[in-house]
């Protein structure tokens, strides 16, 4: 914790953290490293559509303000996640709704009452989640990049009702909504998973963010890209590469944050937990270095809590809640930086 503040201190601002929903497992060890290893808090699930809008036009900030409160409480920050998802959507929204409804009525009154609801202290939030396709090139324009993307809100379990996409303005109701109600220091970022590199996914994203600052005037300093980073060794894209990328939203003015962070390995020996340390190290060395990456978040505090599950023990603690050696790797290397 110490060392966070000075590294805070020196970068001007530096947020390191995990994520937390108040019916995980083992409350003392997550009351230590909340209270001690991390300073920032990020709901895993709490606050997403289908948390916090239960029905239509119903806010149910619960569970998203009990998790912001435990963050408060242990003397961390906490981050928003998220506003507009495909995924984890209430039930009520699938075929139900049309493109118009949603972008004139559906999305801005979800985004201004969570928003609102969870006050001005949120460092950040993921404005829209994954809207970018897997399928993308080179070159291809913002609404390109968007249309690539497969699966949306509005779409039912057999795949039909895409329509959604005839142009951005999904996403400009959202930013704008969500620029009206934050904080004055709250960024706006749109988050996505393999990002990071000189890929045509992230050249896709940051073509999205700069129509968000053209189109929905939002000014970069306000504007974040989320990179998730859902990484194994096969896919993890490089330090020199993810510099690159921050560099590009530093001349922007805009910020980079590491979102999601955990690295899947192939098994749990030895070797690969100093492999999985390694890449740990890079990634925040890339961050840290960079003046526009001020968040990090390492999905999932420990490898029986994560998504993944034990097997691919992708998280710093292991499933007795010990420190793996990615958790001694990452406080070397915040102490090398001060
Ligand atoms: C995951 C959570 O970790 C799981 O508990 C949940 O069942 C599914 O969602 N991208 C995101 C996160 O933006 O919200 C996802 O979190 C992981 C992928």
């Amino acid at each position: 914790r110490s060392t966070l503040k000075s590294v805070a201190e020196k970068k001007g601002e530096f947020y390191f953290g995990s994520t937390y929903d108040t019916y995980d497992a083992d409350a003392s060890f997550n009351q230590n490293v909340f209270s001690t290893f991390f300073n920032h808090v990020v709901a895993e699930n709490g606050c997403k559509w289908d948390a916090t809008e239960p029905s239509r036009g119903t806010s149910d900030l619960t569970e998203c303000l009990a998790v912001q409160s435990y963050a408060t409480t242990n003397g961390a920050t906490f981050r928003g996640h998220n506003t507009f998802w495909h995924s984890q959507t209430p039930t009520w929204l699938p075929g139900s709704i049309t493109a118009s409804d949603l972008v004139t009525n559906v999305i801005p009154q979800h985004v201004q009452q969570e928003i609102q609801g969870m006050g001005a202290s949120v460092t950040s939030w993921d404005v829209v989640n994954e809207i970018v396709g897997d399928g993308v090139s080179n070159g291809m324009t913002a609404l390109q990049c968007v249309q690539n993307k497969k699966d949306w809100p509005t779409q039912t379990a057999d795949g039909s009702n895409t329509a959604l996409v005839t142009d951005l303005s999904f996403v400009h109701a959202a930013f704008t909504t969500a620029l009206q109600y934050a904080g004055p220091n709250t960024r706006l970022a749109i988050n996505d998973y393999n990002t990071g590199g000189s890929d045509a996914k992230t050249a896709c994203v940051l073509a999205v963010l700069a129509d968000i600052n053209a189109n929905a005037a939002i000014p970069y300093n306000r504007l974040a890209v989320g990179f998730q980073s859902h990484i194994s060794p096969t896919t993890f894209v490089s330090k020199a590469a993810l510099t690159a990328t921050f560099a590009k939203l530093a001349a922007l003015g805009a910020t980079a944050m590491i979102t999601e962070l955990d690295i899947a390995l192939p098994s749990g020996t030895t070797a690969y937990e100093r492999l999985q340390a390694a890449i740990w190290g890079d990634y925040l060395d890339a961050c840290l270095y960079s003046s526009s990456c001020v968040e990090f978040i390492n999905w999932d505090t420990r490898d029986d809590l994560s998504w993944l599950g034990t097997s691919e023990a992708g998280t710093l603690f292991d499933s007795n809640g010990n420190p793996k050696v990615a958790a001694f790797e990452v406080q070397a290397r915040l102490q090398r930086f001060l």
